[in-house]
C-alpha cells in the first residue's frame, strides 16, 4: 500500500482520532454481529499500547442528520469495552461542551468513542466547520473506517485535510487483500459474482473482465444474463434495461477468452417464501408463474469445476436468497467449496455482506484469505475507483 499507516508515526502522548466503521447491526440493544468491531481492535490496541489518547469515531446506520435513539453507539461501545477489557465510555453528542470536557480528562492509554457523528447533517455534507471542530480533538488522525471509505464526509475527508493522517491496520490490510487481486493475483483468477441486481455489478464485471480468467455468475443478477441469452425468467427477479450490458458482457468475455459461466439449471419456487413449493429445472426451461430462487446442483457442480484450476477466487454476493435455508444450499455450497480451496494454498477473498453472512452461518470466515468489511467501499474499489477517504491519507516516500 503506498499510504503511510500507524505506524509510521509515535503515538506517544498524543490525541489520535480514529475514524472507525461501527456501522453494525443491532437488535435489542445488542450488536448482533461484532465483525466490525472486532476488525478494528488491532489498530486500537496498538494505539493504546503506545500510550496514545484514543479518540474513536462512526456512524451508525442513516439517521438523515437527526437523533435516532435505536442509533445511539452505546451498545456497540459496550461490545467494544467487552473485547478489549477496558471501560469505552461513549459522548452523549459527537461535538459540544460536555465532549469537549471529557476529551479533556483522558489519560495516555485511554479510550473514548463519540456519539454518532450522523446525528449531525454536516457530517455527511462534509461541511468544513464540522470538519473543523472534529479535527481540533486531536494532534493526528487515523482512518481505519475502510467500510466507508468510498463516502467523502467530515470524518473521512474533511478533517483528514486538517490533520496528518495515516490508514489504520484493518484498512491496510482491505487495501493490500483487494489490490493485490486488481493488480496482480495469482493466475488463473477466478471471480463468483451474485447478488439480487446485475446494475449493482456492471462496473466491477467491466474493471474485472481485462483481469479475470474465469466468471461463475449466479444469483439473481444471473436471470438478466439468462434472458440476454435468449432465455425466459418467469416471475424472477429481472432487469430489463440491464439486458444489453449483460450481452455487451457476454460479448466482451468470449472476445477475450474469458470463461462466463451462467446457472444451466436453477431451483424455482412458486413464491419466494419460506416453505414454498421448489423444484430443480433447467435454466431454459423457467416456469411462467415461478421464480428462480437459487442455482441447481448441476451448475453448482459446473461452477466448482470451472474454478478448480483457480490460484485466486474472488466472491460477492449470494447465489440464491440463502436467508430462506431452502434456498440457500447454492450459496452453502460455495462457502464450503472456497474453505477447501483456502485449505489446499488457493488466495480466497470474500466481499460485500451477504456472502459474508453465509460464511458466518457456516463458521467458515477465519478460513478465508480475507473477508471485506467494506459492502459498498469494496464494490467501489473493485470498480478501480479511488476511495475518497484513502486518496486523502498520506502517501509514502518513494524510495
Ligand atoms: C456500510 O455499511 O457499507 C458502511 O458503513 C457505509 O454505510 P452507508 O452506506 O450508510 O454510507
Amino acid at each position: 500500500m503506498d499510504k503511510q499507516t500507524v505506524r509510521d508515526f509515535d503515538p506517544s502522548g498524543k490525541r489520535v482520532f480514529v475514524r472507525v466503521d461501527f456501522n453494525v447491526p443491532l437488535e435489542d440493544g445488542k450488536v448482533t454481529d461484532d465483525t466490525r468491531v472486532r476488525a478494528a481492535l488491532p489498530t486500537i490496541k496498538y494505539l493504546l499500547d503506545k500510550g496514545a489518547i484514543v479518540i474513536l469515531a462512526s456512524h451508525l446506520g442513516r439517521p438523515k442528520g437527526k437523533v435516532v435513539e435505536s442509533m445511539r453507539l452505546r451498545p456497540v461501545a459496550e461490545r467494544l469495552s467487552q473485547l478489549l477489557g477496558r471501560n469505552v465510555p461513549v459522548t452523549g453528542d459527537a461535538i459540544g461542551a460536555g465532549t469537549v470536557d471529557a476529551l479533556a480528562r483522558l489519560k495516555p492509554g485511554q479510550a473514548i468513542l463519540l456519539e454518532n457523528l450522523r446525528f449531525h447533517p454536516e457530517e455527511e455534507a462534509n461541511d468544513p466547520q464540522f470538519a473543523k471542530t472534529l479535527a481540533s480533538y486531536a494532534d493526528v488522525y487515523v482512518n481505519d473506517a475502510f467500510g466507508t471509505a468510498h463516502r467523502a464526509h467530515a470524518s473521512t475527508v474533511g478533517m483528514a485535510e486538517l490533520l496528518p493522517a495515516y490508514a489504520g491496520l484493518l484498512m491496510e490490510r482491505e487495501i493490500n487483500a483487494l489490490s493485490r487481486l486488481i493488480e496482480n493475483p495469482e493466475r488463473p483468477f477466478a471471480t463468483v459474482l451474485g447478488g439480487a441486481k446485475v446494475s449493482d455489478k456492471v462496473k466491477v464485471l467491466e474493471n474485472l473482465i481485462s483481469k479475470c480468467d474465469t466468471f461463475c455468475v449466479g444469483g439473481g443478477m444471473a436471470n438478466t444474463f439468462l434472458v440476454a441469452k435468449g432465455f425466459t425468467v418467469g416471475k424472477s427477479l429481472l432487469e430489463p434495461d440491464r439486458v444489453e450490458d449483460a450481452k455487451r458482457i457476454l460479448a466482451e468475455a468470449e472476445a477475450r477468452g474469458v470463461a462466463f459461466v451462467l446457472p444451466t439449471d436453477v431451483v424455482v419456487a412458486k413464491e419466494v417464501t419460506r416453505g414454498a413449493e421448489r423444484k430443480v429445472v433447467p435454466a431454459n426451461k423457467v416456469p411462467n408463474s415461478w421464480s428462480i430462487v437459487d442455482i441447481g446442483p448441476n451448475t453448482v457442480a459446473a461452477f466448482e469445476e470451472a474454478l478448480r484450476p483457480a490460484r485466486t477466487i474472488l466472491w460477492n454476493g449470494p447465489l440464491g436468497v440463502f436467508e430462506i435455508p431452502t434456498f440457500g444450499d447454492g450459496t452453502r455450497a460455495m462457502a464450503r467449496f472456497l474453505a477447501a480451496r483456502a485449505d489446499e494454498g488457493v488466495t480466497t477473498v470474500v466481499g460485500g455482506g451477504d456472502s459474508v453472512a453465509a460464511l458466518d452461518q457456516l463458521g467458515l470466515a477465519d478460513k478465508m484469505t480475507h473477508v471485506s468489511t467494506g459492502g459498498g467501499a469494496s464494490l467501489e474499489f473493485l470498480e478501480g475507483i479511488t476511495l475518497p477517504g484513502v486518496a486523502v491519507l498520506k502517501d509514502r516516500a518513494v524510495s
